[in-house]
């Protein structure tokens, strides 16, 4: 610990920071450009400029970068140099050179890092008469626009693209003082986490398409906290509205989990709530009349009557909806009728992961702590496309030995431009073994491509080097033994090694493995981690519920004496073979579905009661590490939307669930894994001397236009019912719970940068602790004993089948982000994937039309030549329309179609 005196005034600091860090770190004002918390110092913008004294009688100083000077005890600084503040002052002035005067046209306009950064430094009056450099934008695809007359040259953008995020399409051209930051030619961004730019670069350049589609000023909106829905990491992030319509996502900072960034599934997918054809009045199919409206207080009536005493309903429940949710319905037909609505083989994935996390013997690592982890092992599982942001604390382990390297060196992690040149290619161990290429084989020491039972079993077979006590697998060609050997020390000589798990390929064998790894690997020396990989945003929660699958709901419905079967929030033809779906629908009296989109499952529904989305209400979602986080709700939903936990109660008849803490607190009680929950988020009724939070910014300007057309007279928002926020700028704003901050601001801070205002000290934690709790961490120890593994058969190919497994995709394998339609432009036409000597065998080449017959129907689809392919297994995009009907994996017969 060092102290640093900056301005007469001393501040504590440690010694491996920088000053800037240490500046910002104390809520001291000190402009910058090029600086970020998470890529570090390159001293390029030259905008942090401070004065540096040898010592307290040295009045001279020199300027110095502040982002490139470390901490060291004894040191003198001043931020109110005259010198200091003119530099940066006429820094700002070199860089508006050649900047538009279109703030009043910017889309980052009032939210601009740029303006903050011009106004604090007080260069006000531009003496620059002559002409701007201009430049052409480029089309960059459905999520960003491009105005590259905006930049300052800070190079955030390429850091963040090319260094941190792995991406090799956006670079910088040309030289001096005409560079272009964009890509060789116009197209579509291809990196996963592109739209990070729109918070990463400090000006308009890279801005928000989604917004611009329906653009309003930044600060003429409602903003909650919330958590991402479209994979198990759980980001969290700000959604904004205005009038009703979801407008943006922006990231929102948890240091525990997704800390700055999020993948652009997680910042663009929220096209889904603004679905003209989504569901918003009840309705009822009848024989004569067809689909017809519903009105609640029949719909509640008939649905009473179908649940009475006496008659015997059954609940499907869903893992993308909240865990109040699923608790209301489970309270409503009760626990033995009450099933999860996930497929058979996602359920024994899932046991698994509950099995491991029961344990609490083994090291559940956070995202920062999956970021420094030094010899990585992935099995089974392209985590960039079923879990992004986990991928990309991956990409940023691989870089442990080069920054071990810059450490022996003394070269502090922040100097990124040396470290990376000490680091070059240098790349800690990275395994993956997955059927097909994943998207972080560019940075894998070692690929290892086949079928889910042998990577398995060469998980198994690792385990075995490393404990000669686990059970060896029986015959494993060498080369294969090789192999282990290889990743097995690796591990060991780690100090901080990895797994990774999932439920990818439906494979429960994979993840047993993956658990006896992390076990085999446990020493007193060494505490390694298992990162495993729920599907979906809630299917832990789920999971932690302990119900059968969707197969045995099926099989309940169908032995009879099932009266109504309700299924909240799913589509079940996503879940098992469509005719099995179909058979359902076919041997139930009645289904009652609750939804907020239009699914194939809604449409065949008797009754469809229309519910909120994760913008309209508040609920509890568990992420795959175990972490209970709260969402809140910022849009007022139209017509008879009602939380699906409202319409649960309303239909039971559950009065003592006046509001929705109540059942928060029945289903802590219920549940002793989820006692915790509570604790995830302040109640409801959290007020600051009598006042709610405000959810929009007190800049908010636009409520007296909103109407115009109709009425001068604008009608004030209804409330936000039972929750912590006021619906309006009318409210408390300022020192607050970490999970009820709903935006962050901060005078003289308009951008997202306002963010160090709310650490504990940049790159900590949100001040009071980030947002969610660990649910298992309060328990007490779980079962020391747990499953003898089996190990797997060895798979052998047949001659006229395949194994077909799934292939994810980032846009369009998950349900409800596939549904926006900024992502839909992105989404990949079904395929099936082969590699060259089965496509060969079958006489197909690339672009074939291959009909591809499982036990539960065919379908026909276009051949991708992907040459890593195992014998004998073929791919099949997972999770599309066309696609998801077919419960994987499954085997095949392959026959080519003729061309039409
Ligand atoms: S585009 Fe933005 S992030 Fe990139 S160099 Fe220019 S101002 Fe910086
Ligand atoms: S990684 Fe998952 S939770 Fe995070 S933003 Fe992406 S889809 Fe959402
Ligand atoms: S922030 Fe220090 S030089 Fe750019």
């Amino acid at each position: 610990m060092a102290i640093i005196n900056i301005d007469g005034r001393d501040f504590s600091a440690d010694t491996l920071d920088n000053l800037l860090h240490v500046c910002l770190s104390h809520g001291l004002d000190l402009p910058y450009f090029c600086w970020h918390p998470a890529l570090g110092s390159v001293g390029a913008c030259r905008q942090c400029a401070v004065k540096q004294f040898s010592n307290p009688d040295d009045k001279a100083g020199r300027i110095v970068m502040a982002c490139m000077t470390q901490a060291a005890d004894g040191t003198h600084i001043s931020i109110a140099d005259s010198e200091a503040a003119a530099f940066r002052a006429s820094v700002i002035e070199w860089m508006m050179t050649n900047h538009p005067h279109d703030c009043p046209i910017c889309e980052e306009g009032g939210e601009c890092h740029l303006q903050d950064m011009t106004q604090m430094t007080g260069h006000t009056y531009r003496r620059y008469r002559f002409s701007k450099r201009t430049h052409r934008n480029q089309y960059l695809g459905p999520f960003i626009k491009h105005e590259m007359n905006r930049c300052i040259s800070c190079y955030r953008c390429v850091r963040f693209y090319r260094d941190y995020a792995g991406g090799d399409d956006l670079d910088v051209h040309a030289a001096h003082n005409n560079v272009y930051f964009g890509r060789d030619t116009d197209g579509v961004l291809e990196n996963e986490f592109s739209g990070n730019l729109v918070e990463v670069c400090p000006t308009g350049v890279f801005t928000d398409k989604t917004l611009s589609s329906a653009y309003n000023r930044k600060w003429d909106m409602r903003s909650t906290p919330s958590v991402c829905v479209h994979c198990g990491v759980g980001c969290n992030t700000c959604v904004s509205e205005r009038g009703g319509q979801v407008r943006r996502i922006l990231n929102r900072f948890n240091g525990a989990v997704n800390g700055y960034f999020l993948c652009d599934r997680g910042r663009f997918g929220y096209g889904f709530t603004n679905e003209p054809d989504r569901n918003v009045t009840p309705r009822l199919k009848t024989s004569a009349e067809g689909t017809v409206p519903l009105p609640k207080s029949e719909a509640l009536e008939i649905l009473s009557q179908m649940v009475s005493a006496g008659k015997k309903a059954i609940g499907i429940g869903s893992p993308r909806a909240s865990l109040e949710a699923n608790f209301a319905l489970r309270t409503l037909v009760g626990p033995g009728a009450f099933y999860a609505g996930i497929s058979a083989q996602e359920a024994a994935c899932l046991a698994v992961m509950v099995e491991c996390l029961n344990l609490r013997t083994l090291k559940i690592p956070t995202l920062p702590e999956i970021e420094v982890a030094d010899a990585v092992f992935v099995l089974g599982e392209d985590v960039a496309n079923t879990a992004p942001r986990l991928a990309l604390a991956v990409r940023q382990a691989v870089r442990s030995r080069a920054l071990d390297l810059a450490g022996q060196l003394q070269i502090a992690p922040w100097r990124d431009a040396a470290v990376r040149q000490i680091g070059q290619d240098i790349h800690s161990p990275l395994f993956v073994a997955s059927p097909t290429e994943t998207r972080l084989d560019d940075i894998a020491t070692k690929l290892y491509h086949a079928a889910p039972s042998d990577i398995a079993r060469l998980g198994f077979a690792v385990c075995h080097h490393i404990d000669n006590s686990s059970p060896e697998v029986d015959r494993i060609p060498e080369e294969i033994q090789a192999i282990a050997k290889g990743i097995a020390d690796a591990l060991m000589q780690a100090k901080r090694p990895l797994i990774v798990a999932g439920c990818q390929l439906g494979d429960a064998t994979i993840l047993r493995a993956a658990v006896e790894l992390a076990r085999a690997l446990h020493s007193d020396e060494r505490k390694p981690g298992i990162a495993m990989v729920a599907p979906e945003c809630n299917s832990l929660g789920l999971a932690f519920m302990q119900n059968g699958s969707v197969q045995d709901a099926f099989m309940a419905v169908a032995q009879g004496g099932i009266s109504t079967a309700i299924v909240l929030e799913n589509d079940l033809y996503r879940r098992a073979d469509s005719h099995a779906v179909n058979a359902f629908f076919k041997q139930a009296d009645h289904v009652v579905v609750l939804d907020h989109i239009s699914t194939e499952t809604t449409e065949n529904a008797n009754i469809v009661l229309p519910c909120t989305n994760f913008a309209e209400c508040e609920g509890t979602l568990i992420n795959s590490e175990g972490r209970a986080q709260r969402f809140f709700q910022s849009s007022i939903p139209k017509n008879d939307v009602e939380p699906s936990w409202l319409w649960l109660r309303d239909i039971s008849g559950t009065p003592e669930w006046r509001k929705f803490d109540d059942i928060v607190q029945a289903l802590s009680r219920a549940f002793p894994v989820f006692g915790g929950i509570t604790n995830a988020a302040p109640s409801g009724d959290f007020r600051v001397a009598g006042s709610r939070i405000r959810s929009e910014p007190h800049r908010y300007s636009g409520r007296t236009a909103v109407n115009a057309m109709q009425t001068i007279h604008e009608p004030k928002p209804a409330a936000l019912e039972g929750s912590p926020y006021s619906s309006t700028m009318e409210g408390y704003y300022g020192p607050m719970p970490s999970p009820l901050i709903p935006f962050f601001w901060a005078p003289g801070w308009n951008s997202g940068q306002s963010l160090h205002k709310f650490q504990d000290e940049v790159m900590g934690s949100l001040k009071g602790g980030d947002s969610g709790v660990r649910l298992l961490e309060s328990l007490a120890a779980g079962a020391t004993t747990h499953s003898v593994p089996t190990i797997p058969k060895a798979f052998v190919r047949e001659a006229d089948r395949w194994l077909v497994v799934p292939r994810h995709h980032i846009f369009g394998s998950e349900e409800l982000s596939a549904r926006a339609s900024a992502i839909t432009e992105l989404i990949k036409p079904p395929s099936l994937f082969l590699n060259t000597d089965d496509a060969q065998s079958l006489g197909v080449a690339n672009g074939a039309s291959l009909k591809v017959t499982f036990d539960a129907g065919a379908i026909t689809l276009t051949l991708i030549i992907s040459p890593e392919l195992p014998s004998g297994v073929a791919a099949m995009s997972a999770g599309l329309p066309a696609t998801c009907k077919f419960s994987l994996p499954a085997w095949a017969t392959l026959r080519r179609e003729a061309a039409s």
